[in-house]
């Protein structure tokens, strides 16, 4: 029996609001007490994690005084140095102050917007005190439910405004930090921008400074929009653009669930952690940054079972992992791609020097094409058998 004991090396992080979520949903109140940075911090390092993460005010309660909140940084330094965890990556909450009420960055109101970047940039600062290299901006409240209310055009210029001024910060203050959009298509807004993975891609080429801003794509987020979340991954990486992520589970397209990591669409999953570890065929890279868990305890769950949930995250990515090297490594399979012809496809449909004439002067077979087995049953059939250890 393999030990699918996390270790450092592995990177695996969790957001202090995923731990640290009492259980406040639209119906009812808290089910747990808060928890208490330090707590996290030993009991996560303990349990083998790497890293936390935080939106400012998950560390600094909104409308801190400098006193105190150079207090709750002194005691959060020394913490860090303690448990030896590190902080891959910050994030500004412009989504739960009523002042976000219709939107941050992207908000009609001009002031509301003047202080969304201010927030933002004070927590940058702080970001990069601590070593952190991402930066992710997940605008919950960038959207409207009234497409009167709204106009798109301009909220994305504005966006865009807002992300180019942050970059030229970073630029001028040397700081080694880059941004990740993180796409939603709702909740808590009726419809968010930038709902999905293709949006923030195409939205982020329009940028003054394309290089330094990235995807932070979350498995919920792109299923509650019924897309495929490897397939959104593998174009993130061919565009050089997956700078981040945030694993969890979803059954569907439902309100955001983020339950443990593995939950839900199971098979999406080990297909997932398949093509982090090993890239694509043609030689693409995988994946090696922050394992980021962006996950909530369900509120049945007291105190342990938090622990029990976070613990599960890891350990259901360590077994993909496992199972995702025996599949690879398996003879079967590597029969099966062969005879699925999946390499094939990395071969140009047309050699050097050939052009469309070429293959006017061809001759094809359609109907015989047309009737060829392409095996596909067969070699899925193996990742099942792989991913349900019937081996
Ligand atoms: C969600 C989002 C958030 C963001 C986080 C980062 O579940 O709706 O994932 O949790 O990731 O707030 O800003
Ligand atoms: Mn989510
Ligand atoms: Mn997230």
């Amino acid at each position: 029996m393999t030990d699918y004991t996390p270790v450092k090396a592995d990177k695996f992080a969790f957001g202090l609001w995923t731990v640290g979520w009492q259980g406040v949903d639209p119906f009812g109140g808290a089910t747990r007490d808060p928890l208490d940075v330090g707590e996290a911090l030993h009991k996560l390092s303990d349990m083998g994690a790497w890293g936390l993460t935080f939106h400012d005010d998950d560390l600094i309660p909104f409308g801190t005084d400098v006193p105190e909140r150079e207090r709750i940084i002194s005691r959060f330094r020394s913490l860090l140095d303690e448990t030896g965890m590190v902080v891959p990556m910050v994030t500004t909450n412009l989504f739960s102050h009523p002042v976000f009420k219709e939107g941050g960055l992207t908000a009609n109101d001009r002031q509301v917007r003047r202080f969304s970047l201010a927030k933002v940039r004070r927590n940058i600062d702080l970001a990069a005190s601590l070593g952190a290299k991402t930066y992710v901006v997940w605008g919950g409240r960038e959207g409207s439910e009234s497409d009167v209310a709204k106009d798109v055009p301009s909220a994305l210029n504005r966006y865009a405004e807002g992300l180019n001024t942050l970059c030229e910060y970073v630029t001028e203050q040397g700081y080694d930090i880059k941004f990740a959009l993180e796409p939603k298509p709702n909740e808590p807004r009726g419809d968010i921008l930038l709902p999905t993975i293709g949006h923030a891609i195409a939205f982020i080429d329009r940028l003054a400074y394309p290089d330094m801003v990235g995807v932070n794509p979350e498995v919920g987020h792109e299923e509650m929009a019924s897309m495929n979340f490897t397939q959104g991954i593998a174009q993130a990486l061919w565009s050089g653009k997956l700078f981040h992520i945030d694993l969890n589970g979803q059954k569907g397209p439902r309100f955001d669930q983020d339950l443990r990591f593995g939950s839900g669409n199971i098979k999406g999953a080990f297909s997932l952690v398949d093509l982090l570890e090993h890239g694509t065929l043609d030689g693409g890279p995988g994946y090696d940054g922050p394992k980021h868990f962006d996950f909530k305890a369900p509120r049945t769950e007291g105190p342990e079972g938090v622990w029990d949930s976070a613990a599960g995250c890891m350990r259901n990515y360590l077994i993909f992992r496992e199972r995702a090297r025996n599949f690879r490594a398996d003879p079967r399979v590597q029969e099966a791609l062969l005879e699925a012809k999946v390499a094939e496809l990395a071969v140009p449909t047309l050699a050097p020097g050939e052009t469309l004439d070429t293959l006017r002067d061809e001759s094809y077979d359609p109907d015989a094409l047309g009737k060829r087995e392409v095996y596909i049953e067969r070699l899925d059939q193996l990742f099942m058998d792989h991913l349900l250890g019937a081996v």
